[in-house]
Parts: structure tokens; sequence; C-alpha cells
């Protein structure tokens, strides 16, 4: 998808299709929610099949970054760098690119923290799609304070997810471990690094 090339994203392509394919399967049960939207590739993606479905993908995130994305850290873009603020701040980014999406009606940004906005939530979710700050406090946050939304037979997907340590940081699989102990879901899969579990 043209409109796609140069927005700045983090999803893999066989996670992006396996995310749209279970959005489309969940939407008769409740809207999608992503928790971290960073500059919108990935909402955008989902919104095709929420166009197809008449559904919503809603994307949530602060627009400040997550840890890795600060100054001198390892994911940080200078482009990103907002100069009047003077902090990172994905936000103009993400509203250029949401505007030039044909299934942008579709996307529902909401702006806040994943906490702040989970207190007041109350729409049953088909899916959640985790994949927002990396730190054990922020996964747990989100998990926590997000998976209790969704409906039975819904799904929780978490990105960023390696049983290996060697391959990457620890919050979001253990997040996926708790998930499965809790006996609240039921693993379905794990594609490169997207977890896919059921809630029982
Ligand atoms: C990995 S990026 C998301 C990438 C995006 N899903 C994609 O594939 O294009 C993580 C995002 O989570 C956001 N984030 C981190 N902690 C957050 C919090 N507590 N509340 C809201 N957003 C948060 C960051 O601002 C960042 O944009």
């Amino acid at each position: 998808m043209k409109y796609l090339d140069k927005v700045k994203g983090f999803l893999d392509d066989t996670e992006a299709k396996k995310l749209s394919s279970l959005i489309g399967k969940t939407s008769s049960l409740g809207p999608a929610l992503e928790i971290g939207t960073y500059c919108g590739k990935s909402a955008m993606i989902f919104s095709e099949v929420c166009h197809k479905n008449n559904s919503y993908i809603f994307t949530l995130d602060h627009h400040i970054g997550s840890e890795e994305h600060q100054v001198g850290e390892e994911y940080h873009d200078e482009e990103l760098f907002d100069v009047r603020l003077n902090k990172f701040n994905s936000l103009p980014e993400f509203l250029k690119n949401i505007e030039k999406s044909p299934f942008s009606e579709n996307i529902i940004p909401i702006i806040g923290d994943s906490v702040e906005v989970s207190k007041n939530w109350k729409i049953p979710l088909g899916l959640l799609f985790i994949d927002g700050g990396h730190s054990m406090k922020a996964a747990k946050n989100d998990f926590d304070y997000w998976s209790k939304h969704i409906v039975s037979g819904g799904i929780l997907a978490i990105h960023d997810v390696f049983p290996n340590p060697k391959d990457g940081g620890r919050p979001p699989y253990e997040i996926f471990c708790i998930a499965k102990e809790s006996n609240k879901f039921k693993e379905i899969e794990l594609i490169k690094s997207l977890a896919v579990l059921e809630k029982v």
C-alpha cells in the first residue's frame, strides 16, 4: 500500500497480516484497541479491515515516546523531536499520516496515558493489542488495566515477545507468561514476536 511506504513504524508484515485477520474475525465481538500508536503505521494497516467490517480501531498513545525513544536511547528518531516543546512528540507525524489514509474514518485516536484512559474505559473489546511502553511497570500496567476489557472469546495480542532473552527485552514476554498463568487466557500462537492469546 503506497500510502504506507513512508510511515515510520515497527510492525513486521507477517505480524501485521495476522493482526488484521484477527481484528476481522473478532470485530463482531467488539472493536479493537491498540496501546502504542507511534506514527500510526499499525493503526493505518488495521483500519483497512475495520473499513470492510464497518468497525473501528481505537489507538492510544500519549505521544511522548517510550523509554527507548528518548534522546540518546536506541530507538530515538530526531525527526520526531519537537524543538518547540523540547521533547519527543509523535503526534504531528501521526496526524499528518492519517490524513493520507483512505480509511482514516475507521481510526479513533486517543491521546493520553494508558492507565489514565483505562480508568474511564467502558467499551468491551474484541481485541487488545499491547505495543506500548517496554518497561516492566508499563507492560504490567497495560496488561492489568486493559486485559479485563476483552470479552470472552476475544483476543489479547502482545508485541515484542521474545522467549529467548538474547533476542530482546523481557517485559512483554513476562506479561505473556502472567496472562497464561492467570488461566484467563490460553495461548493460540507465537508468530515472530507477536503473541496471540484468547480470553477464556
Ligand atoms: C513501539 S511504539 C508503537 C508502534 C506502533 N504500534 C507501530 O507498530 O507503528 C510504542 C508507543 O507506546 C507509547 N507509550 C509508551 N508508554 C505509554 C503509556 N503509558 N501510555 C500511552 N502510550 C504509551 C509510546 O509513546 C510509543 O509511541
